[in-house]
């Protein structure tokens, strides 16, 4: 493997890159996918001996190719997994005090920061996969820029000073080196092979709404085993049911197959079929990078993980089905909602490049001309520009950073959604009005779960009752638990054991159910097997209890300094979980307006319906205020994992939800304001007064 690595086009560059990251401070990299920059940078840094100024950090925007690169790595350096080489990622740290080279998220590396602020173990970090413009990435682009672009802090706290390396795919490289004070660039350059591109006739402007694309793409697959010469096919769909329902209607096709008469390269006698997307075991992914037997064609089934992040070898053809899942804020209910979306042109010029690594390729495009041209979007936008920054505000603002509109960004987020975070955490008392971080921010940026979540079990802590959300916390954050088979008697099964276990709580109640699932499950003597008999995923109830026990030595280490909060209640017990669930959910309360239809109360009214896979689905007459975790837009507008509450619970935070003045809390902090600004500002406020809602208004409102 090692010998293998010598015949990546990084090879031939490694003394010069060397040098380079040993001659300057900001140092960018770019070469195209697949020519050796995050397996093999790492380790030539590690040879030349600046690992023993600290750890060689690397950065990915994904969990999965954090994970399996190490793997790699580690084996081409012949250590275990966790030792020289390492991975850490949400919930899960595989590293060890031996760890020279360190693959994390970024999320990881952003609370790396929070702990120390001048990253004083590392000698070099490295931001890997910066094309994807990943939240997480794009802020700790701006926070080593603004540390380390400073020569008097970057030596701070260290002999030595850091280095930072920023990796991407060939984009954008101007715009990085000058954001990075002009840094120097270093370009592989690469060797690729042409690669035709066809586009279909069946999917167009018209389909972005239907799921029929699944089905061509296919079809489309099919016929490029029977049709084309040997090589393996690489075809990117959305997600993993998705995958997974591809992958099962091309094995009954492939098993028709007479390859005496069907196909036409008769030195191919057998179709793989692997599927790979983010949340399947690591022991399974390994199996993509395996070269097929002799005479088997492979074709690997993927979410846009295998666009950048992962290169697999052999691939000569590509199948697009013209989608991906994203995060958007989805205006019309406020909130973030993975949806899936067409790519942009640009992200389709790279799923088609990754047929031309080693010889030439083709791409088969199942959508047409018209809908490159009408539905896709030149470029993909930062995710910065499109989402939530909650979670990223408040961990800027317990970084010292207050001015959070005037951070340097690469790319400046829309204001509006500074202030929507601005104001969420000021509804969850995380900032104040002067918009400082507040003694319970300070608690909840230690959570690596989302604000209200946080809020919530921090309420339920203050009570010492933390016991009845720690369960509920981890199992929103693993992936879903329940299964859901195909086929339709099955699934009826399995819906009758899901209803089973809700009504076990006796409360018709989604997060009671989530709890009542994880006692039963911990307390069995056959975990697995009880998993398997009422359709849990045994999979990811494990990775709750992991999680769980992780939660809950945060929650120790902070609850015994001395002021941490404790509150009394002197209500009815068996309403505690419902009641603290109300202190991080109330941003997410609806109440019943006309036959099944609920009405979200943060202003923005929508319309909602409960879900089908809730308690409560089918219950709503009985219903008349709820909290939920979630929202699924479909043709309609769901909400998941759903709560039933009474008013008068959050009665007294709901006029919060409008009272709050987010211009006041972005203006702070604010040393030097020009005259410019402060009449912008003169007029907002102007603006703002006239279309205040008083308090009172409210509360009348939602007393009718
Ligand atoms: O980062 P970049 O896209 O430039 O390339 P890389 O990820 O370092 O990949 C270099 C080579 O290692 C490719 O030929 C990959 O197929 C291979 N690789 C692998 O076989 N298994 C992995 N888990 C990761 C990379
Ligand atoms: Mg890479």
């Amino acid at each position: 493997m090692m010998s293998e690595s010598k015949y990546l086009p990084i090879y031939k560059h490694k003394a010069k890159l060397i040098q380079a990251v040993k001659d300057s401070t900001f140092l960018v990299v770019t070469g195209e996918t697949g020519s050796g920059k995050t397996t093999q940078l790492p380790q030539y840094l590690h040879e030349a001996g600046i690992s023993k100024d600290g750890t060689i950090g690397v950065t990915q925007p994904r969990r999965v190719a954090a994970i399996t690169v190490a793997q790699r790595v580690a084996q081409e350096m012949k250590c275990t997994l966790g030792r020289e080489v390492g991975y850490q990622v949400r919930f899960d740290d595989c590293t060890s005090q031996d760890t020279v080279v360190k693959y994390m998220t970024d999320g990881c590396l952003l609370r790396e920061i929070l702990a120390d602020p001048f990253l004083s173990k590392y000698s070099v970090v490295i931001l890997d996969e910066v094309h994807e413009r990943s939240l997480n990435t794009d802020i700790l682009l701006g926070l080593l820029k603004k540390v380390f672009s400073d020569p008097a802090k970057s030596t701070r706290g260290r002999s030595f000073p850091l280095k930072v390396v920023v990796m991407s795919a060939t984009l954008e490289t101007d715009k990085l080196s000058a954001f990075l004070s002009d840094c120097p660039v270093f370009q592989i350059p690469g060797r690729t092979y042409p690669v035709t591109c066809t586009f279909g006739s069946a999917v167009g402007p018209k389909d972005i709404e239907s799921t029929g694309y699944i089905k061509e793409v296919v079809k489309i697959a099919f016929d490029v085993h029977t049709s084309e010469m040997a090589g393996d096919v690489l075809v990117f769909l959305t997600g993993q049911s998705e995958i997974e329902r591809a992958c099962d209607l091309l094995y009954e096709k492939a098993e028709s197959i007479d390859y005496r008469y069907d196909v036409q390269d008769q030195t191919v006698d057998g179709l793989l079929i692997l599927p790979l997307y983010g949340s399947m075991p690591t022991d399974q992914q390994r199996q993509i990078f395996q070269p097929p037997p002799p005479r088997i064609r492979k074709c690997v089934v993927a979410t846009n993980i295998a666009a950048t992040s992962l290169t697999i070898d052999g691939i000569k053809y590509i199948v697009d089905s013209g989608f991906v899942k994203q995060l958007n804020h989805n205006s019309r209910v406020g909130m973030d909602i993975l949806e899936v979306v067409p790519i942009s042109k640009s992200e389709a010029q790279q799923r088609a490049g990754r047929a031309g690594r080693t010889s030439a390729g083709k791409c088969f495009r199942i959508y047409n001309k018209e809908f490159w041209e009408k539905s896709m979007p030149e470029y993909t936008v930062p995710e910065i520009q499109r989402t939530s920054l909650t979670a990223v505000i408040l961990t800027l603002k317990c970084l010292g950073v207050h001015d959070v509109i005037r951070f340097p960004y690469l790319d400046c987020p829309e204001e509006r959604f500074i202030l929507e975070a601005l104001k969420q955490l000021y509804q969850f008392d995380a900032i104040d009005r002067t918009g400082r971080v507040t003694h319970l921010g300070e608690l909840m940026v230690e959570f690596p779960l989302q604000p209200g979540l946080t809020r919530a079990l921090l309420k339920a802590a203050s009570l010492d009752c933390q016991d009845l959300l720690l369960p509920v916390a981890a199992m929103l954050s693993v992936e879903n638990i329940f299964i859901r088979p195909g086929h339709p008697d099955k699934q009826k099964e399995a819906d009758k054991k899901h209803r089973a276990l809700a009504s076990r709580t006796g409360s018709m109640n989604d997060f009671a159910t989530l709890l009542s699932v994880f006692h039963a499950c911990k307390s069995s003597d056959r975990p697995s097997g009880w998993c398997k008999d009422n359709w849990i995923h045994w999979r990811a109830l494990k990775s709750a209890f992991s999680v769980e026990t992780q939660l809950r030595e945060i929650l120790l280490r902070l609850q015994q300094k001395s002021d941490f909060p404790v509150e009394t209640f002197d209500g009815n017990k068996s309403e505690l979980l419902r009641r603290c669930l109300c202190t991080g959910y109330f941003t997410n309360v609806a109440r019943r307006s006309v036959g099944k239809v609920f009405c979200t109360m943060d202003g923005h009214g929508s319309m909602v319906h409960i879900h089908p896979s809730s308690a409560l689905f089918d219950q709503e007459d009985e219903l008349n205020w709820v909290v939920f975790h979630d929202v699924l837009v479909t043709s309609r507008v769901y909400i998941r994992t759903v709560c039933p509450i009474r008013y008068e619970w959050v009665k007294d935070l709901l006029p919060k939800l409008h009272e709050v003045d987010v211009y006041e809390l972005s203006n702070v902090a604010r040393e030097e304001v020009t005259d410019d600004e402060m009449k912008q500002w003169e007029s907002r406020e102007a603006a703002k007064r006239q279309s205040e809602v008083s308090k009172e208004d409210v509360m009348k409102k939602l007393e009718r």
